[in-house]
Formats: structure tokens, sequence, C-alpha cells
């Protein structure tokens, strides 16, 4: 089956998810999107409440800004591939907004079975995860941005990947908003650096 079938068998069996509860509560299952061939792969936290309504990944204000800085890094936002770790919006209710809640550890790893199916179809050269609940959901539980961001990393798997900042970190740094966005714009034009040094040693014949 190519890819892109696999993914797209994925995408209907991922809707029907009751491996953890947040199903419940959440409109609708917000499968990642993207090239199955693409070589960058893009993994967040959990869909906001704009993404749960849309069914889709990254639709609201820190995709808009995630978009904007692939652009200025030079990558083009159709050609990679975005996910988040858990696949569900989980919210809590203050008056009539439905506020963004954290996803525990039990429901990052329930929801790490699509994620590695995901990852494992499209196979990609380098994994970014946006923010410390993608970095645990593919590193482990004791993974952190501030430790880990800047270094050079294998997945389990071998997968090279990068761990940043998530853009809504950004969004809500306040004062440190500038700083912090060039911090992440740095990492992805280290991403994208990285994945055409990949490109060159790939091209390079063997001895
Ligand atoms: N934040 C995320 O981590 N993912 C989305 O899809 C939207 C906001």
């Amino acid at each position: 089956m190519t890819a892109s079938r696999s993914l797209a068998r994925l995408r209907r069996e991922a809707a029907g998810c009751t491996r953890c509860p947040l199903y419940v509560d959440a409109s609708r299952t917000v499968f990642g999107e993207g090239p199955a061939d693409a070589r960058l792969f893009f993994v967040g936290e959990q869909p906001g409440d704009q993404e749960d309504l849309a069914g889709r990944p990254f639709v609201g204000p820190a995709g808009r800004l995630l978009r904007e800085l692939l652009v200025e890094a030079g990558i083009d936002a159709e050609s990679v591939y975005v996910t988040n770790a858990v696949k569900h919006f989980k919210w809590r209710a203050r008056g009539p907004r439905r506020i963004h809640d954290k996803p525990n550890w039990t429901e990052i790893r329930a929801c790490g079975h699509w994620l590695g199916l995901e990852l494992a179809t499209v196979a990609p050269s380098l994994v970014v995860c946006l923010g410390a609940t993608a970095a645990q959901a593919l590193l482990g539980r004791d993974a952190r941005v501030g430790t880990l961001r800047g270094r050079r990393l294998e997945l389990p798997d071998g997968t090279p990947a990068l761990v940043t900042l998530h853009p809504s970190a950004v969004l809500r740094a306040g004062d440190g908003r500038e700083e912090r966005r060039r911090e992440l714009l740095a990492d992805f034009r280290r991403a994208r650096k990285a994945l055409r040094v990949r490109a060159r040693t790939a091209r390079t014949p063997g001895p």
C-alpha cells in the first residue's frame, strides 16, 4: 500500500479512537496533515479550540505563527507534515469558553499509538518537536525543552530529531515575545540546514 493510502486509512481509524477518555468531550479526532513523503515532520501538543472545530491541526493563532516562521526560514509550508502528540482537544470550561488543558502522561502514551504509526508511514528525514508534550511523546517522560533544545537528537527508531519551543510559548511570552520568536526561527533554520546536509550526504557515493 502507498504511504498516502496508509495515512488515509490511519486517519479513518483514528476518527473512532477511544484509547483514552479525551474523545468524550472533544468534537473529533484531529489527525496530522501534509504530504505522505514529507521530509520534515512537525509535532505539536494537541489541537486547540479552533482545530477541534475545523478538524485540522494548527489552523489557529499558533498555526499562523508556525507557517509565518516556516516561510521566513525558507521552508515550504506545503511540503511539511504537521501533527500533534495528542489528537483530541482537552479542555475545561471557563464560563462559555473552552480553555486548553494540558494532556497528562497517560493520554500522551495512549495517543502515541497514532503518532508512532504516522511517523513510521511518513518516515521523515527530521522530526521537529514543538514543545514539551511533543518531546515527551517521542523521547520519554523526562524530556524537557530547556535541556534538549539545540541538541542533535535521535528518536528510538534512529530518526534525527530537534526539540524547540511551541509557537504558543512565543505568543504567550509577553515582553519576551520577540526574543522567543527569534529562537524559534533560528531552530527552524537549523532544521532546514540539517535537511540540506542530509540530502548532500545521501547523494555522496560511498567509498
Ligand atoms: N497547538 C498545537 O499544539 N497543535 C495545534 O494543532 C494547535 C495548537
